[in-house]
């Protein structure tokens, strides 16, 4: 999840400081920010006169936003309405591209938005969509069938009552269109007990979520099509909010990148060509200060590499990643 924060409406992105250690805007140059939001990063950037933004956000709903800081830095600053996986997609006028960010997950905005259904606390007809979707989680619960639902709750939401929670679902549908707060109440009678760390209902909100808005590929496509897109030089930076997306980062970071030290006893490994060079094996977290001012940034993880060859073969991500891929493409009756 997102651990933006609005605080006396002042506005905290997340690992911020860190962010602009790696990236050295001050040295000038293009970004793109994959997640603009409430345009955190944005804004600090281009506070640099020399840095120029492009801006992608899948929801309309930060137009309020986008015309803010348009009007302030018209020239320096261009916002798309796209998904992130269509990054290669993007015309890029110079060649002066010096990072491609992404900060994962949802803002409070979208959160606090319960039109939007990403919060148990929302009424109503179920949703989740973050914006250019083919369907709702209203659509998933209502139609998909019962071995896939369980499926997606496992792999996607680690939910160990997974089974027992769609029997519910399942006969729960046939009477009646089951909302937001049937949803969460199926999942408490199920659970029958009060997880004092998180909400009962917060795994399987995250699955639906995640399947919803097709997160896993976006995250996969949205990677390599960065790695295309960016010239040597330039710095991939990710932060992740759950152990998939991180999962998926850290394998990608590693598995192309140099070691710095390679032990001469270590097999040969020249099939993986080697297209990054990763500084920091561990991912860099929010310290102390930073979680008592925005303690929901306490999941946060902060990965970064540096391009180092045009040269790639990313086969073997697709293919480790496949058996959450393809649980994104079950399909159902629409
Ligand atoms: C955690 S917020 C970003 C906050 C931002 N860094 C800031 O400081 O305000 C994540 C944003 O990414 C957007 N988003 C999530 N997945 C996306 C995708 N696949 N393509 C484009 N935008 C996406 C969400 O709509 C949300 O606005």
């Amino acid at each position: 999840m997102s651990a933006t924060i609005k605080l006396e409406n002042k506005h905290f992105p997340v690992l911020l400081k860190e962010l602009l250690s790696i990236i050295s805007p001050l040295y000038g140059g293009t970004f793109i920010d994959c997640t603009f939001g409430q345009g955190g990063y944005s804004k600090k950037i281009l506070e640099e006169k020399k840095n120029k933004i492009i801006a992608l956000d899948r929801d309309q709903d930060v137009n309020l936003y986008v015309k803010e800081i348009e009007k302030k830095y018209s020239n320096r600053f261009n916002f798309h309405n796209i998904k992130f996986s269509q990054i290669n997609n993007l015309k890029i006028k110079d060649n002066d591209l010096k990072a491609i960010i992404f900060d994962l997950g949802y803002s409070l905005n979208q959160i606090k938005d319960l039109s939007k259904g990403l919060s148990f606390q929302s009424k109503g007809k179920l949703n989740m969509k973050m914006g250019l979707n083919e369907f709702s989680s209203h659509e998933v619960i209502s139609k998909m069938n019962e071995k896939n639902l369980v499926k997606i709750f496992k792999f996607f939401g680690d939910e160990i009552h997974a089974k027992k929670i769609v029997k519910k679902i399942v006969e729960n549908r046939k009477i009646k269109t089951i909302n937001t707060e049937d949803l969460t109440k199926i999942i408490d009678d199920v659970k029958k007990y009060k997880n004092s760390k998180i909400n009962n209902s917060t795994k399987v909100f995250q699955a639906l979520r995640i399947f919803v808005n097709k997160e896993i590929s976006e995250l996969i496509n949205g990677l390599i099509n960065a790695f295309h897109l960016l010239p040597v030089g330039g710095i991939i930076l990710v932060v992740t909010f759950h152990s998939i997306e991180d999962r998926i980062v850290k394998f990608f970071f590693k598995n192309y990148s140099e070691i710095k030290n390679p032990s001469r006893y270590l097999p040969n490994k020249n099939k993986i060509l080697k297209c990054f060079k990763l500084t920091n094996k561990k991912p860099i977290i929010p310290n102390s200060e930073e979680l008592k001012l925005n303690p929901s940034s306490r999941s946060a993880k902060l990965r970064f590499v540096t391009k180092i060859s045009n040269q790639y073969n990313f086969d073997d991500f697709k293919k480790k990643f496949e058996y959450l891929t393809d649980i994104e493409n079950l399909q159902f009756d629409k």
